[in-house]
């Protein structure tokens, strides 16, 4: 029989790594409570129609997808935003407004596997929907802004551009939606040559081919150039105007690094108002990206509703915290094994490191039977803090002795003191 590896793109996730996605993860869940996030699991399995509609070709050729036994053609989810638009077209339809739903789990894409990129990877997902207001747009950027601080991120930077400056420029120069849709898939990839191969108008090419050239961190500077380039554009002339809005809005509620780059696309088909991805500079790859998709709800026989989210990528975000030796151990503080000298003392010695479990101290068995010489070998080795060694007599005494394993002391002591010894 040969040993089973994992499936091509898909992981496991061990100690050290699994301890940076429950930190991420716990993270996630305290910026959802800080911003009025409401936990929602859905499926991982939803029909392909469903995941189909509106994620565009780049998700729709990297789905798995599968008939079930009951003939249904379904799909692994590639994300979170297609489920939960469901929910607020049925379940949640009655719902007051903004609904504002958080997830995390996780999605499948068929991507080509190198670091960064899974086939199975996990996201925070976050969605606020029923509001056109350029204060929902800002809410999820600071929403993004305050899980990178609470994770602890350093120099973190948001890239921010807005679609409907882009759609704008090209529906009024009679670029169909199909069209429109190929130089947004091409733009994404930074094809641009093959984008603007796509566009017949001279004037068209070049208004865009300008916004190509404009990035950097003098927001304001790039916003007043944006809007020379679409005076004539009156759809992105109030798309650039919803921007500088929000870019208002954002900058002057927080402390924020931030760059502007309107030529700047995403993968996603339905977004219609303001993207962004927020980036480290020691990675190349977004560690999370989202925006306005006002189509979306309507598209799903909803009635029509503005919305906007965003997903943070946590196997990204774990790799960030790694590069950036960040600080994310979940423990407990010390750590102590509790090792019974005796078998005639094995039941005290669990009550022992069941009392400590309950004054939330870390407190392991020895499990293994083993005698103390190796019992505290093991430990050592481990990085344990202290052993808790039981025996007949100090029991008779009611104390226990307790084993520094970092300073190689011991000392006897009274068994309701051991707590106190252990916190100190
Ligand atoms: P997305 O940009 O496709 O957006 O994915 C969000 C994040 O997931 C990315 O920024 C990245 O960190 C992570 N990610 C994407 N692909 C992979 C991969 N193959 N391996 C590891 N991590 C990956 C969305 O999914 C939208 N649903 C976000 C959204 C919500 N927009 C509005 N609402």
């Amino acid at each position: 029989m040969p040993t089973f590896q994992t499936v091509r793109g898909m992981r496991d996730l061990l100690d050290k790594e699994a301890q940076t996605f429950t930190y991420t993860m716990s993270n996630a869940q305290k910026v959802a409570l800080l911003f009025g996030f409401k936990k929602v699991f859905t499926p991982h399995v939803e029909s392909l129609e469903l995941l189909s509609a509106k994620s565009g070709d780049e998700i729709r050729q990297r789905m798995f997808i599968f008939e079930d036994l009951g003939g249904r053609k379904v799909a692994l989810r590639p994300e979170f935003t297609a489920s939960i638009a469901r929910l607020s077209t049925s379940t949640l339809k009655n719902e007051p407004k903004p609904l504002k739903l958080f997830s995390v789990g996780t999605v499948y894409r068929y991507d080509e596997p190198q670091r960064g990129r899974y086939r199975e990877f996990w996201q925070s997902n976050f969605e606020l929907i029923g509001s056109n207001k350029p204060e929902a747009d800002t809410e999820i950027i600071l929403l993004t802004n305050q899980l990178m601080q609470t994770l602890q991120l350093q120099d973190y930077v948001f890239k921010i551009g807005h679609i409907g400056i882009i759609r704008g420029i090209l529906s009024q120069d009679g670029v169909d939606e199909k069209t429109q849709n190929a130089i947004l898939q091409r733009m994404d990839k930074k094809e641009y040559e093959l984008a603007l191969k796509l566009v017949d108008s001279e004037k068209c090419r070049h208004t865009l081919q300008s916004l190509i050239d404009l990035k950097g961190d003098n927001w304001r500077g790039i916003i007043d150039q944006i809007k020379v380039l679409v005076a004539d554009y009156e759809q992105a002339k109030v798309a650039t105007e919803n921007l500088l809005e929000i870019l208002l809005l954002v900058t002057s509620s927080t402390e924020i690094s931030l760059t502007v780059e309107p030529a700047f696309a995403r993968g996603l088909e339905y977004y219609t108002g303001l993207i962004f991805e927020v980036y480290i500079p020691q990675l190349e790859i977004a560690l999370g990206g989202g925006g306005r998709y006002d189509r979306l709800i309507e598209a799903f026989g909803g009635e029509a509703t503005p919305a906007v989210g965003c997903a943070h990528g946590i196997d990204r975000i774990a790799i960030a915290l790694q590069t950036q030796n960040a600080n994310y151990s979940m423990s407990l503080g010390r750590k102590v094994v509790v090792i019974p000298i005796t078998d005639s003392v094995k039941v005290d010695a669990l009550k022992i490191a069941q009392l400590l479990r309950v004054q939330g101290v870390s407190a392991e068995f020895e499990l293994m039977g083993r005698k103390m010489g190796k019992a505290l070998e093991d430990a050592d080795k481990r990085g344990l803090d202290y052993a808790v060694i039981v025996g007949e007599r100090e029991l008779k005494e009611e104390t226990v002795v307790i084993k520094d394993l970092k300073k190689r002391e011991q000392v006897t002591v009274p068994l309701s003191e051991l707590f106190e010894k252990i916190k100190n």
